[in-house]
C-alpha cells in the first residue's frame, strides 16, 4: 500500500527501512524521502512506525487519567 503518494513508497519500503536502522520519521525521511513533498503523509508514515515498533504515541488524555489512577 502506497503511504506516501508524492514519492510512490508504499508501507514495505516503510518497514523495510525501519528494520535496516532507521528509528525516527526523520531517519525515514532522510533515507526514502517520505514527506519531502506535501507532507500529508508524514502522520500515517510515522504511526506505521509506531505500531511496528510495538510501542503507542503520547497521548496526553491518557497520561493525565493515569496520574489521577495512581495517586
Ligand atoms: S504524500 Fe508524501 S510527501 Fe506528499
Amino acid at each position: 500500500m502506497y503511504i506516501c503518494i508524492c514519492n510512490a513508497i508504499t508501507d514495505k519500503q516503510i518497514l523495510a527501512a525501519q528494520q535496516d536502522g532507521c528509528q525516527s520519521i526523520d531517519e525515514i525521511t532522510h533515507t526514502l524521502g517520505v514527506g519531502n513533498c506535501c507532507g500529508n503523509c508524514l502522520d500515517k508514515a510515522e504511526d506505521l512506525l509506531i505500531e511496528n515498533a510495538g510501542v503507542q504515541k503520547f497521548n496526553p488524555a491518557m497520561a493525565s487519567q493515569l496520574a489521577f489512577s495512581a495517586g
